[in-house]
């Protein structure tokens, strides 16, 4: 038997889902045991009484991560597609911890292939609970692929995902270009984090994630999937001068192992 204890702040807030803009109360946790560190680029370690769940361990050859490979022990590994800057170091991590890993039905069925022994597929639409917590996912509009000596393997599509740990519920874009059933996943899922690329060219830049914001109404955005490469260099500041100038989220930058 576990004892979660949580501070949390209560206030009411304006619900924008319902008809009149019902008032609600919300809860904004304060402390909580669990912790979510931001590893670079679009990795993530979310510490919880349960486990540790490793999401897209892109470490090595990353030039913005702040660990390495051979730093982190997950129990999990939460995947989001193929493409090699979110696969990462995953097949060497589960060689040595064990790790399960969570993902894409395809992309856990290629690492099965090779010779990943513990996979947990699931797909979009879909939930289960976990030790740590239930995990929900959603659609993303990306690709997902792994190019192996020269040929292209297509690995499915690509997810979001959001994470109820019983301590926050924390959603997560992955790779994505802004759509409007995000809405959806904003009104199903009180959210208290949302983590969304920021970079454009792969994914939304900055202004599609503000729109992004708006439909989700966490209570805090933190930007990913940016400055890692040239292609992807953006300002998160102005993330931030947008996000908390034009909707009643925060807006945290990170930087390369910060835990929130
Ligand atoms: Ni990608
Ligand atoms: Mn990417």
């Amino acid at each position: 038997m576990q004892l979660q204890v949580s501070l949390c702040m209560i206030e009411p807030k304006r619900d924008r889902h319902s008809p009149g803009g019902r008032l609600r109360w919300r809860y904004t946790t304060l402390w909580t045991h669990e912790q979510l560190t931001y590893l670079g680029h679009s990795a993530f370690l979310i510490t919880t009484l349960a486990g540790d769940i490793l999401i897209d361990p892109f470490l090595s050859g990353n030039p913005s991560a702040s660990i390495g490979p051979d730093d982190v022990h997950p129990n999990y590994i939460l995947m989001t597609h193929g493409h090699s800057d979110h696969l990462g170091d995953t097949i060497g991590i589960t060689r040595r911890t064990r790790a399960t890993v969570i993902g894409p039905a395809e992309l856990v069925t290629y690492l099965a292939g090779k010779g990943v022994s513990n996979v947990h597929p699931m797909h979009i639409g879909g939930n289960h609970v976990f030790p740590f917590g239930e995990l929900f996912l959603t659609q993303a509009l990306h690709g997902s692929s792994v190019t192996e000596n020269g040929h292209f393997i297509n690995t499915g599509n690509p997810w979001g995902s959001v994470v109820k740990t019983g301590e926050r519920t924390i959603y997560r874009a992955g790779d994505t270009g802004v759509f409007f059933d995000t809405e959806l996943i904003g009104r199903l899922h009180p959210l208290d984090i949302a983590l969304l690329p920021i970079g454009g060219n792969f994914t939304m830049g900055i202004d599609d994630a503000v729109e992004a914001v708006k439909m989700l109404a966490p209570h805090a955005a933190i930007p990913i999937h940016y400055g890692t490469f040239p292609v992807i260099a953006v300002d998160p500041q102005l993330l931030r001068n947008k996000v908390e100038s034009s909707t009643s989220a925060r807006c945290a930058v990170l930087e390369p192992g910060q835990t929130r």
